[in-house]
């Protein structure tokens, strides 16, 4: 990879045009040219080292970005529903309010939980592939993300909540328009499609719990609603929808790049291709964990200094916001050996893609699940599958995977 010469601010500034959110990993080099960590002004930290972002996502003073943080940021943003939705969640609470809400909602996706969905996702799996077969038949072009890789999250994530599987297409959709408002979009049309996709998802999400405790199913919806009262401990009305609404929206995108990233490198690596199909043991696990580290959904998170603190050893004082890039972190050639190779047999993994410390993506067995069956499923179901056309990205960055993906299915 060629990596230019640029000034930190004008690498980092490129992050933000079309260009740099279709490539962006010559501008993490251009950056990680200035350190592992660099300022890009008295009070805004950028960090692209491994080591430094693993520390950072640990420190206790340094505070994911709620409410009061957003109101520094970003003066304004109350007007906007589809930030407001999530501001009472665990993703955007810290110290006492975000462990609270953790433990009450984490029961749920402990790995034992989690595997209990093996045969439930297989069989999804299963029946979202036959429907690829059936429109790629004859070899019609089928895209990949829209039939296979951002349905098959969406069903395993609605199944686990009680949504009604009519439903699910129009959960997509709902969830996309309301992504790209915390992706840091400011495009007024955009912002009103998110606003007008969350008040909607929200008045559904009121009625589903009013409904589930007249009548109560077996689905996380029913379990959610039952640790949802006024007393102290348990979750308040807005963080019971903050948190439906986190669980819907971080876990559906984010995991349909991660296999429709994997679809795509089987494609550039047939020999890895051919492993996942033998069923190789363990080939699909470090397959997985090598999509995460070489091709990330969330490229970046951020956090706000709440009292001075240090970060291997420079001092960062309180007020400091620090950018914290994951996905250059996973191409760290102080930790990764030829880190822009796409290598499943390395062995000195632990990627940053599902961050670390308080925060851990709480998803983070059930996305790894999802792709260690979709995968060798659809490479076993698909023997002869072919790309039609390059692979498009969606121009997004903070949340970061394929828009579209066009191939033959050779049925
Ligand atoms: C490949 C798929 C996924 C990726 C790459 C991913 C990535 C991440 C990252 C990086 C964070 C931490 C953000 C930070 O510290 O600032 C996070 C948090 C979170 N993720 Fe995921 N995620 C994925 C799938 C899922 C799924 C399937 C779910 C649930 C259904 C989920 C639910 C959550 C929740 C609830 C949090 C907040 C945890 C907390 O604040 O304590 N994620 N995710």
């Amino acid at each position: 990879m060629a990596v230019p010469v640029l000034e930190l601010t004008e690498a980092f500034g490129a992050l933000g045009t079309a260009q740099g959110r279709q490539d962006p990993y010559p501008l993490y080099e251009a950056i990680r040219g200035h350190g592992d960590r660099a300022w890009l002004r008295k009070d805004r930290l950028v960090v692209v080292g491994y080591d430094a972002c693993a520390r950072a996502l640990r420190d206790p003073l340094l505070h994911v970005q709620d409410g009061a943080a957003y109101d520094v940021a970003r003066p304004g943003w109350r007007a906007h529903s589809s930030l407001r939705g999530f501001t009472d969640s665990m993703l955007y609470s810290n110290a006492d309010a975000h462990s609270r809400q953790r433990g009450l909602v984490s029961f749920a996706f402990t790995p034992p939980r989690v595997r209990q969905l093996d045969a439930v996702i297989e069989e999804m799996a299963d029946r979202l592939l036959e429907r690829m077969a059936l429109l790629g038949r004859d070899g019609a072009p089928v895209d990949v993300v829209a039939e296979f890789a951002s349905r098959l999250p969406i069903a395993v994530i609605s199944t686990m909540l009680g949504f009604p599987e009519k439903d699910q297409v129009w959960f997509r959709d709902m969830a996309s328009a309301i992504a790209v408002s915390t992706d840091g979009n400011t495009d007024p049309g955009a912002l009103h499609r998110a606003d007008a996709a969350m008040d909607e998802l929200s008045g559904y999400f009121a009625e589903l719990v009013e409904h589930r405790r007249r009548h109560p199913a077996d689905d996380l919806v029913t379990l959610l609603a039952s640790v949802h009262h006024g007393d102290p401990g348990r979750l308040s009305h807005g963080e019971l929808m903050g948190n439906m609404m986190v669980l819907l929206t971080a876990g559906f995108e984010t995991t349909s790049f991660l296999i429709s990233h994997g679809v795509m490198l089987a494609l550039e690596h047939p020999a890895h291709a051919a492993r996942l199909r033998a069923g190789e043991p363990e080939a699909a696990e470090r397959y997985t964990e090598e999509i995460l580290r070489y091709e990330p959904p969330v490229h970046v998170t951020s956090r706000w200094a709440v009292a001075d603190t240090e970060l291997l050893g420079e001092p960062v004082p309180a007020g400091t916001k620090v950018v914290l890039i994951l996905a250059a972190a996973n191409r760290d050639p102080g930790r990764f050996d030829r880190p822009d190779r796409f290598d499943p047999d390395r062995t000195q993994a632990q990627p940053l893609s599902f961050g670390a410390g308080g925060h851990f993506c709480l998803g983070a067995p059930l996305a790894r699940l999802e792709a260690k069956i979709a995968l060798p499923a659809l490479l076993r179901r698909f023997p002869g599958i072919a790309a039609v056309e390059a692979p498009v990205y969606r121009d997004r960055w903070v949340v970061r995977g394929l828009d579209t993906f066009t191939l033959t299915v050779g049925t």
